[in-house]
């Protein structure tokens, strides 16, 4: 493995918080070496200073992708952590069901899975509203999936699992009603995978364009960056809530000193987060959600 030479994990770090906002401090040497040096052997670059370089220069941003696919950590399951999905479950989709279905027509369902990593996030939450709501023609569901990693995105769009992936979070009984075989992997059923649209998304990019929410899910990505950037963060969010709309976050997560006009509201052991001020009911779904593409 091609050493990273002092004086190079400054460079590499500052180039990386650039185009990510993910903090690699000085402990972190290991993490870019790492994850760095298959991409500093298959370019033929002699260092990882000559990597940033040919990164820098590189007008087709590919390099910077293949640096941003390596250096993000994708963990991810089904059903992460439970309780969130048992929260959407028995309060957060009931409740704006309940809300929406006073105005009349398809029940719009807005859910967004902000750093979906490989997808398994935005499927439990399709099967949750899949089995809570049953036949969905009286509801228009959208859920959108966005990560900063193109190889990510493009895994979770694919929508295949194999079996380890399968074997962390999802049960025989699960599978077998929203899987089909495929080959030696896991699909997940057709009419679910409809439910979902995904995009390659910088969340230190503006993403108002993309309209508002019912439900944001933004979970275990934060913990990547500074306080500067979370609390940014954080705070366009919740601009991108609608009206009652909610944020769920990363167990190990809290908001309490890094967004104040969040509010903290608990449901069994689950938290989650809705805006102290609130945002204007606009009638018009269309005008409520520009586009989430297909
Ligand atoms: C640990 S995974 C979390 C996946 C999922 N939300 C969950 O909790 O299981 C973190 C994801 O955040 C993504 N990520 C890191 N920095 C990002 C950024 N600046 N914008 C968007 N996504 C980012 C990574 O690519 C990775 O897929």
């Amino acid at each position: 493995m091609i050493k990273l030479q002092p004086g190079e994990h400054k460079a590499i770090a500052q180039y990386i918080y650039a185009i990510s906002a993910i903090i690699l401090d000085d402990s972190k040497g290991y993490l870019i070496e790492g994850r760095l040096s298959s991409i500093v052997a298959e370019l033929g670059c002699r260092s990882y200073g000559d990597l940033l370089f040919r990164a820098q220069s590189d007008k087709t941003g590919t390099v910077r992708r293949r640096i941003i696919d390596a250096i993000t950590t994708g963990e991810t399951l089904f059903f992460r952590d439970n309780s969130p999905f048992e929260m959407l479950r028995h309060k957060l989709l009931p409740e704006l069901i309940d809300r929406r279905a006073r105005i009349g027509g398809r029940i719009p369902i807005r859910i967004w899975s902000a750093a979906c990593s490989t997808g398994q996030e935005i499927y439990s939450i399709a099967i949750v509203i899949k089995e809570l709501l049953g036949d969905l023609d009286r509801y228009d569901v959208r859920l959108l999936g966005t990560d900063i990693s193109d190889q990510a995105v493009a895994r979770a769009s694919r929508a295949h699992y194999g079996a380890l992936e399968i074997s962390r979070g999802m049960d025989a009984n699960t599978l077998a009603r929203h899987f089909e075989r495929a080959g030696d992997q896991w699909k997940i059923r057709d009419d679910l995978r409809a439910l979902a649209s995904f995009r390659t998304l910088n969340l230190m990019q503006d993403f108002s364009s993309l309209g508002r929410f019912d439900i944001v899910f933004c979970r275990n990505v934060a913990i990547y960056f500074g306080d500067r950037d979370r609390i940014a963060l954080f705070g366009r969010l919740e601009r991108a809530l609608d009206h009652g709309g909610s944020l769920v976050v990363g167990a190990m997560e809290s908001l309490s000193t890094v967004c104040p006009q969040l509010e903290p509201k608990r449901h069994m052991r689950s938290v989650y987060y809705q805006s102290r001020v609130a945002a204007p009911v606009v009638r018009d779904a269309g005008q409520r959600y520009p586009a989430i593409p297909a």
